[in-house]
């Protein structure tokens, strides 16, 4: 049964695609800081270890990687769990310095240290990272100085882990603007009710882990529906969806809230 531990999934992005994933018969450790909330994201599904805690808190990644031994193999490690910073977010003459150390902390330090912890089970299984990325890493919005810098930080430790690990299939997945809690916090009292839901970004992030491109670093838009492709990364599965290891037999299976 493939294996993944996907951080962040009480809500938005990671919740959506843990379900998704859970739905077609994969094995997941989760986590989020808030027990309650995690509970409820996977409330129902049988396959899933909710491990509720802090990604920047070492005993709490200890235990994510101990709950990983006895399912025997791990086929992908999700980063997806990320912290804004400041709501509205500060330029960076007069960003808190402590703060921006915690957007370091939570969206970079993080998912190494995870990546260092779990490295010997996804190489033997020839499995994936997926570090979810933003176009603030490489666009340069006023004001996205400490979210963007660090996702930048993280699209090269994504790129150098890719050079490094040729066991691995390394991937920055941009997932592009989404409705959800984070995405509120950025933009606090717009109406973002035009942005896609997640489900959205999610299909794509399948779509793209069953084609198994190369390393590197790749939008959701880069991973439309079929019917929707015309070149590009994603283009190269005309047909059905392609098949994201499924030992349910639902390739193609809706991806579920
Ligand atoms: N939303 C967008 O428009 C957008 C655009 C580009 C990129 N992204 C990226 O997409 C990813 C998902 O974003 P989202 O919008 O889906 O976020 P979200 O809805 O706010 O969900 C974030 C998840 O991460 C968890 N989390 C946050 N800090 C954590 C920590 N220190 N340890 C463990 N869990 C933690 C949250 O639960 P707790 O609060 O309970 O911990 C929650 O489950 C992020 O990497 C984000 O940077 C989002």
């Amino acid at each position: 049964m493939p294996t993944a531990v996907i951080t962040g999934a009480s809500q938005g992005l990671g919740r959506v695609t843990a379900r998704a994933l859970a739905g077609r018969g994969w094995s997941l450790v989760v986590d989020a800081r808030h027990a309650g909330q995690l509970a409820e994201a996977v409330d129902g599904l049988t396959t899933v270890t909710a491990i509720p805690g802090d990604v920047t808190d070492p005993a709490h990644r200890a235990a994510i990687a101990a709950a990983i031994t006895p399912l025997g193999r791990l086929d992908l490690l999700m980063n997806n769990a990320s912290h804004l910073g400041p709501s509205p977010q500060p330029a960076l003459r007069s960003y808190p310095l402590a703060e921006f150390g915690q957007v370091y902390q939570t969206n970079v330090l993080a998912p190494l240290a995870l990546i260092q912890l779990l490295a010997g089970p996804l190489t033997a299984a020839g499995g994936a990272v997926v570090n979810v990325s933003s176009d603030a890493a490489t666009d340069a919005y006023p004001g996205w100085g400490g979210y963007g810098s660090a996702k930048a930080a993280l699209d090269q430790l994504t790129a150098v882990l890719a050079a490094e690990e040729p066991g691995l299939r390394c991937y920055a997945f941009d997932p592009g603007d989404m409705r959800t809690a984070m995405h509120q916090r950025a933009f606090p009292g717009e109406d973002i009710s035009d942005r896609p839901e997640p489900e959205v970004a999610a299909a794509a992030l399948l779509r793209l882990l069953g084609q198994q491109p190369p390393s590197g670093r790749y939008r959701a838009s880069d991973y439309p529906p079929a019917g929707l492709r015309s070149a590009g990364p994603g283009a190269a599965d005309p047909g059905a969806d392609p098949a994201v290891p499924d030992p349910a037999g639902q390739q193609n299976a809706t991806v579920a809230r």
